[in-house]
């Protein structure tokens, strides 16, 4: 949340900095903002509301002059989207500048003792804080990174910042505290970059290629400058930091030949699943063999309890996961928000298996969570996206989807992935325990190895799903209905909805329909009903009885052959038959296709909707 970009070498700094605000522009896109530092020049400021392209709009202004700067785009926390709140944020003098991903929680209190010491401010933001609170630390002789460093005994909540000072054009300093997402740090050819996230890293390597990066921890500062970067701890010693050897490509996205990165990346599943299956099924022996999951079978015949955790879609994969896990492993699983769990005094204990998902791994409530469940001696595992991520290095296994940088705001793929890998895992613990037999274990990796497939079946007839936006778009409401295993793909059907296209939609599991949303139905409100032929097709079959009963319009995602309900509702969308536990994953593809194309058909912007960001780093 929040995107931050940082450089200083020996090329100006305007292109390279913008370049990459615009590669973190899904973090959030409601204003950004550029700082650059020139040996005459002093300290030049450009911000604009809205999109980082808007910083190049004004012909006339020219680009501003030197080779060191900071830049920010912003997902608003505290004061609206404006020119005066847009980052960089700078001091009195004017003379520093601060970039910052985070929550000042005590930026009232630090805000009136500033005042009381003379300090005036321009902005509403908890931002604007830090950039005094470095002037008064500087004022007393402190150089910047002395004066980052003493910001951790006063500012409250998890911070990233970066600051930039006009006494010194070769130096950048960034500090992190808590858990504010990423703060990447790279120096290439006498060059050095500070990023919240890889794609900002690109425009200083080109286009391709390795570079090693290091990520700042829990109060740790670096200083970088043309020669190279110094890390120093929380007490101001250097310290040597391990840098990863990042491949670029893997972060290097485009949307080829696309409209939208959402499209593509409902289009890549496919290839999203065959990820998440690689190295990790023995087809030929029928088995689920997840090597990342280093735990025995004794281990993992140890498991008495699974909680699952994450937040919007990855919460809707958890649910999921919650039935693969009491179903295919025959273990007690709940599921649960990790804004909710984090804040819980949660019974842990070492025989629990404590499941976080994330695409991004950078979420800060699945990250704290995820700390609390370290604490608690329980075995953590997760599933995520991002290698380099919080949360792949606080699990002890982290199974990545391996799905290539989602970039559209909407999760599609790794849901996708997700609910992929917790199969694969659901499979692991039954087999360990025992409670999955071999020969229904063969049956369901026979499941395993046609899902790419049926996923691709089911893609090559996605425009099929394009007539039935142009009939539902003008609707104002819908409700979504699922049961049982499909209940949560009803929830992130109506998520999808929601967040690009800003229609309202509820979802209900089915059975809860008649204790009250049975009220809304009438022939304004479709209903899209999940009813593939499981166990629980005729309960879902009565459900659409229901709504039809009441003239509601039924839009069905039904098994491919399925003429009973077909005949019943007033628009079908047909799946391949496949496993019970594998029908999530396909039903899935027509409610996104279907949100998408409503979407489109609406003019939202479907890959950035407004009011949201891809990484949720503050709570
Ligand atoms: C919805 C969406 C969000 C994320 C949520 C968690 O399409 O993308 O609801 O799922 O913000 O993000 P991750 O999975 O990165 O933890």
């Amino acid at each position: 949340m929040c995107g931050i970009v940082g450089y200083v070498g020996d090329r100006p700094a305007w292109p390279i900095v913008v370049e990459g605000l615009r590669r973190l522009e899904y973090r959030g896109y409601d204003s950004a903002g550029v700082a650059v530092l020139g040996p005459e020049s002093g300290l030049q400021l450009r911000k604009t509301v809205g999109r980082v392209l808007g910083l190049l709009h004004d012909a006339d202004c020219p680009a501003p002059n030197g080779s060191a700067g900071l830049g920010h785009t912003r997902w608003a926390t505290h004061g609206r989207p404006s020119e005066a709140n847009a980052h960089p944020h700078t001091d009195c003098t004017g003379q520093i500048a601060v970039a910052h991903n985070g929550i000042v929680e005590n930026h009232a209190e630090l805000r009136a003792d500033l005042r009381s010491k003379g300090h005036s401010f321009k902005s509403e933001t908890d931002t604007e804080v830090i950039s005094h609170l470095i002037e008064d630390a500087m004022s007393h002789g402190l150089g910047l990174p002395a004066a980052m460093l003493q910001l951790s005994g006063h500012v409250q909540g998890p911070q990233a910042i970066v600051a930039v000072h006009d006494g010194d054009d070769d130096s950048l300093c960034a500090l992190k505290l808590g858990n504010a997402g990423g703060v990447a740090v790279a120096h290439h050819d006498g060059q050095g970059i500070v990023s919240s996230d890889l794609p900002a890293l690109l425009p200083i390597v080109g286009r391709r290629g390795h570079l090693p990066v290091g990520f700042l921890e829990d109060g740790e500062v670096a200083i970088v400058t043309r020669q190279g970067i110094a890390f120093l701890d929380r007490t101001g010693r250097r310290v040597e930091k391990p840098m990863l050897n990042v491949d670029l490509d893997d972060v290097l996205v485009e949307r080829g030949g696309y409209r939208h990165f959402m499209l593509k990346e409902i289009m890549e599943q496919p290839q999203a699943v065959t990820a998440a299956l690689r190295d990790r099924v023995d087809f030929g022996r029928g088995l689920v063999t997840l090597p990342d999951l280093t735990l025995t079978d004794r281990e993992l015949a140890g498991v008495s309890r699974v909680v699952l955790i994450g937040c919007g879609t990855s919460l809707n994969a958890a649910h999921v996961g919650r039935h693969l896990v009491e179903r295919l492993a025959g273990i007690p699983a709940e599921a649960e928000s990790a804004s909710e769990f984090r804040y819980r005094e949660p019974f842990l204990d070492p025989s629990t298996l404590v499941v976080a998902i994330g695409q991004s791994g950078e979420t800060a409530d699945t990250v704290a969570a995820m700390e609390t469940v370290r604490q608690s001696g329980a075995r953590l595992v997760t599933i995520c996206n991002a290698p380099n991520s919080q949360a792949a290095r606080l699990a002890d296994h982290a199974l990545l989807m391996g799905c290539g940088v989602e970039i559209g705001v909407a999760s599609t793929k790794t849901f996708l992935s997700s609910l992929t890998l917790l199969n694969l895992l659901a499979m692991r613990l039954g087999t360990a325990r025992s409670h999955l037999g071999s020969a229904a274990s063969r049956k369901l990796v026979e499941g395993l190895a046609r899902l790419p497939g049926n996923v691709a079946q089911l893609l090559e007839s996605a425009d099929d799903v394009e007539p039935l936006a142009r009939s539902y778009y003008g609707r104002n409401n819908f409700l979504y209905l699922g049961r049982g295993i499909n209940a949560p793909v009803a929830t992130e059907g109506a998520l999808k909805l929601k967040e690009i296209s800003y229609i309202h939609a509820e979802a209900y599991a089915a059975g809860e329909m008649k204790h009250g949303p049975i009220a809304l139905i009438d022939h304004a409100m479709p209903t899209l009903a999940i009813a593939p032929q499981d166990g629980l097709y005729d309960k879902m079959a009565n459900n659409i009885q229901e709504v039809k009963a009441r003239d509601g319009d039924v839009l069905a995602v039904l098994t491919q052959g399925d003429d009973r309900l077909s005949d019943l509702v007033d628009h079908s969308v047909f799946i391949p038959e496949t496993a019970p536990n594998l029908t999530p994953l396909l039903a899935t593809v027509p409610l996104q296709l279907f949100a998408y194309h409503i979407a489109v058909r609406r003019g939202c912007d479907v890959d950035q909707p407004r009011n949201l960001a891809k990484s949720v780093t503050v709570e």
